[in-house]
């Protein structure tokens, strides 16, 4: 028996995807752009394993075995085993041999927190690995899921659309690596770690069927404001970044809002979240924090080092039920939760 077992972390984006031009291929209406976590403490961690005894393919998620026929693990397995296949370095009787694959993530799964990212993100490297296939991953991952692009690289990461109609120039790039900005610090505040009530890949599409706004958003904003995000990203111009991330999580959520029915991730909580972050930034005169949704009520909240403090205490003061036990030393490792 064959055996491989991997980790891959996840990623929160600070320019959205939200819209795909072909649901097969999994390849988005506009570029999106990412921080990948560099910390173990949000992960996913995947086992897979082949042998000739093996009777059937088998999966395991989070403890519970789960049908091997979802079409998007089915597109990555066909895949990687076709990139096998065509280097000749797999013998087609390994290729063969059936397959068990063992998947946990560490951190509530589909409550908004980009489970799915780290999940096929690890998937593909860890059957990479397994068949020897070499070469960029990304595109092999976003076959999965298309934030999942995204983690195979660390840092920060922008995945470009690409125009191909095949999507192999869909891939994503490193953007900077890990050690770039030392002190920037992200602290994810968990509103609630419930499933999320519309998947995003169901949210997305009733989006692009019914919201004009995603379409200006494609073809207008994102555009421009992608560049924008990568000079501040370049330039570690913390003022900038704050302020394009905060406006494009708001463009996303009402481009969710704009669509019919209505995809409301965002709760109460969440707007309490923002308004006391705009009211932080309000007294300083500059953003020193800024924060993302994603598809749920979540906060992810991107901040100097510096700030940690004053920001911690501040959650404490206005959400005093709150757990806000650190899960790491803030100071040492890059990232923690709140
Ligand atoms: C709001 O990658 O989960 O997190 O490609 O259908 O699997 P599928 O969608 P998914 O969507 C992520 C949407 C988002 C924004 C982002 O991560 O860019």
């Amino acid at each position: 028996m064959d055996l491989v077992t991997c980790t891959a972390p996840v990623n929160i984006a600070v320019i959205k995807y939200w819209g795909k031009r072909d649901e097969e291929l999994i390849l988005p209406i506009n570029d999106s752009l990412s921080a990948t976590l560099a910390s173990e403490q949000m992960h996913a961690k995947t086992t897979v394993s082949i042998s000739p005894n093996f009777t059937e393919d088998r999966i395991w998620l989070n403890g519970q075995e789960e049908a091997m026929a979802n079409p998007r693990l089915v597109n990555c397995l066909r895949e990687v085993k076709r990139r096998a296949r065509e280097s000749g370095q797999t013998p087609q009787t390994r290729l063969d041999w059936h397959i068990r694959i063992c998947s946990a993530n560490n951190f509530p799964t589909a409550a908004g927190l980009a489970s799915s990212a780290a999940g096929y993100a690890c998937l593909v490297y860890a059957l990479c690995q397994l068949y020897g296939v070499k070469g960029d991953l990304s595109e092999l991952a976003r076959q999965g899921s298309g934030s999942a692009c995204r983690s195979v690289l660390g840092g920060f990461v922008r995945w470009r659309m690409g125009s191909d109609a095949q999507g192999h120039d869909s891939l994503a790039h490193q953007v900077v690596g890990p050690e770039h900005w030392p002190d920037m610090r992200i602290i994810i505040l968990v509103a609630n770690d419930g499933q999320k009530k519309v998947p995003s890949s169901i949210g997305m599409k009733r989006s692009v069927g019914t919201s004009e706004l995603l379409k200006f958003r494609a073809e207008n904003t994102v555009p421009k404001r992608i560049e924008a995000m990568e000079k501040a990203v370049q330039d570690r111009d913390f003022a900038t970044f704050a302020a394009l991330a905060m406006k494009d999580s708001n463009e996303m959520h009402a481009t969710c809002l704009d669509t019919t029915p209505p995809c409301v991730y965002m709760s109460s909580t969440s707007h309490q979240v923002s308004d006391l972050v705009h009211k932080i930034n309000e007294h300083f005169g500059t953003p020193i924090v800024g924060y993302t949704f994603d598809a749920g009520p979540n906060a992810c909240l991107f901040l100097l080092k510096e700030h940690v403090p004053l920001l911690v205490h501040l959650v404490r003061h206005y959400f005093p039920t709150s757990d806000t036990t650190f899960k790491g030393d803030p100071f040492r490792g890059r990232d923690f939760d709140v």
